[in-house]
């Protein structure tokens, strides 16, 4: 069986408006303009100039300063790692666990500090920033199990006057580079996961998200985690994730983010004189809706807007195009743009907020040049409001466009743009075919109230996570075991059973009795 005992942490019922309030309160309460990131690192003393952080909602806020590791920074990170790894892969996979769990349980305790870090670094709605922390919370507990059930001595059969066993155990120093759209849920269920199976970390953010990461790494540390077990070193990808990459004394790499650095991050590991690097890479995504015309146009509707707005589409997950039948699909376009009028984008601080804003200004350049290529290239037909004071922050006004060809689009594009294809009902295969070329496979949403539909295409489309007649994003850890194929990722699916063991080595002791 796939399912260990445990259970996914309880989360704010986010229906209850005395309970939503009190907790904006509290974070309101817990946001604060003085916090500061800098490198963990045992023994290292060049410290870096200060760095701002600006809140993406309103850039004229400072939330707070980071420095990033130095050259010497990162030597000794690796230093450290490897002299701390041997004590840590042999201490109990079961005592591991229990610091994992403390610090799960000191998570849940204290979300509203977190969740208040997620809102003004990295512009997190509120439900956004409470599933983050949960997600956080659950990667703790789920890895902590999975470690205890898996890296117990495994006896195997044999033959007489022979014992047997198999034994999982660290892989060494593990580098885990994170992408700052789950500042904490990913960055902190990739540490876990290396931890758990007894390797030492050393833990590089996004440069967008240092203090979330900070922050996470500091309740580590109180929870149990030593020092030079777990090292944070923030920096520009480039350098500091380049550097780390290359750099032979490390066993593997834990990377999400998008499919160009995957892959050279693969390039640089595997060009090092050194034993072949593990990488588990989690990248990017095309993902679809298929709707045909059986579905109900609400539900598709509902679940369009949830895929491909909710944090503001910077999921991974989010649907990008939606793959109507025409049947439908003139009543689905028109009601889809009334319901996008109703999106409310600003503030993520404000409980009323749909669509926050985006990462930064990179990002909202990204998303206006596509803009104004569809714009050109393609019919719009919706775009949300924006208020007057938007300017301030990083905002950009969620779209929707009806596309002629999938052609059109040349790659993933990350923000709250939905675009739309019309097919027959002679083109299921066609749809089919469309999707897969494009190369990713992470979600795929469908739609319809034929079961033969639904069979066929979530057995021909190579996507990791299929969704059918609901929404396609947030994934459940323990539940929706989460990742793609090809472009997508390597695999194993994070929050699923096959995760840990990509962590750790295999040994087989066999002893003549
Ligand atoms: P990114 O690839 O630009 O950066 C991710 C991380 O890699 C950052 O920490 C960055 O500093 C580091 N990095 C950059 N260049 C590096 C290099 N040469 N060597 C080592 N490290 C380097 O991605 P992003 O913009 O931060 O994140 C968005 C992307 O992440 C999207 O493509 C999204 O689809 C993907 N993503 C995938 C998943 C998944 O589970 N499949 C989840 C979340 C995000
Ligand atoms: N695990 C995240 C989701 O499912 C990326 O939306």
């Amino acid at each position: 069986s796939f399912g260990i005992d445990r259970t996914n942490s309880m989360g704010i019922n986010l229906a209850n408006d005395d309970q939503l309030r009190a907790l904006a309160e509290q974070v309101n309460a817990a946001a604060r303009s003085d916090w500061r990131a800098a490198p963990l690192v045992p023994g290292a003393k060049t410290i870096g100039p200060d760095i701002a952080v600006t809140n993406p909602a309103d850039r004229r806020q400072t939330v707070g300063q980071w420095q990033a590791a130095d050259s010497a920074t990162v030597e000794k990170a690796l230093q450290n790692a490897v002299a701390a790894h041997d004590a840590w892969n042999a201490t109990p996979a079961a005592s591991r666990a229990a610091i994992l769990e403390h610090a799960a349980d000191l998570l849940e305790q204290r979300m509203p500090q977190y969740l208040a870090l997620c809102t003004r670094e990295a512009g997190k709605s509120i439900p956004d920033g409470v599933a983050e922390v949960r997600e956080a919370v659950d990667f703790l507990r789920y890895y902590a199990a999975q470690a205890r059930k898996q890296f117990a001595i495994e006896p195997l059969p044999g033959p007489t006057g022979e014992s047997n066993t198999l034994q999982l155990s660290g892989r060494g120093v593990f580098v885990c580079i994170s992408p700052w759209n789950f500042p904490l849920a990913i960055f902190a269920g990739q540490i876990a996961a290396a931890l758990a199976a007894g390797n030492s970390v050393i833990a590089k953010p996004a440069e967008q998200t240092n203090l979330i990461g900070y922050y996470a790494v500091k309740l580590l540390h109180e929870a149990g985690i030593p020092e030079a077990v777990l090292q944070f070193l923030p920096g520009d990808g480039a350098t500091v994730g380049a550097a780390l990459t290359k750099d032979p004394r490390i066993a593997g790499v834990a990377f999400t983010g998008s499919t160009d650095t995957a892959r050279a991050i693969n390039r640089a590991l595997a060009a090092r004189d050194a034993a072949i690097g593990v990488l588990i890479a989690e990248t990017g995504g095309q993902n679809a809706l298929i709707a045909d015309s059986s579905s109900l146009p609400e539900q598709v509707v509902k679940d369009a807007i949830a895929s491909a707005f909710t944090s503001a589409g910077q999921r991974c997950s989010a649907a990008r195009v939606l793959f109507v039948q025409d049947d439908i699909a003139d009543k689905v376009t028109h009601m889809l743009a009334g319901a996008m009028a109703e999106l409310k984008v600003g503030d993520p601080g404000l409980l009323s907020t749909d669509v926050g804003p985006v990462i930064d200004e990179d990002a909202l350049k990204m998303l206006v040049d596509h803009a104004a290529r569809m714009d050109r290239e393609a019919t719009k037909i919706a775009e949300v409001a924006l208020d007057a004071d938007a300017g301030n922050g990083s905002f950009f006004a969620p779209r929707a466009y009806a596309l002629k060809s999938l052609d059109q689009l040349h790659k993933e594009v990350f923000g709250p743009v939905l675009h739309v294809l019309r097919w027959k009902a002679d083109q299921l295969d066609a749809v089919i075919d469309q999707i897969n070329a494009t190369g990713y496979g992470l979600t795929l949403g469908i739609h319809s109230r034929i079961d033969e539909t639904i069979e066929k295409i979530s057995a021909r489309v190579k996507v990791g996570n299929c969704y059918v007649n609901r929404n396609q994003i947030g994934a459940v850890v323990g539940v929706q075991p989460f990742g793609g194929q090809n472009l997508s990722g390597t695999g194993p699916k994070a929050g699923g059973p096959h995760y840990l063991p990509r962590f750790a080595t295999e040994k087989t002791i066999t002893i003549n009795t």
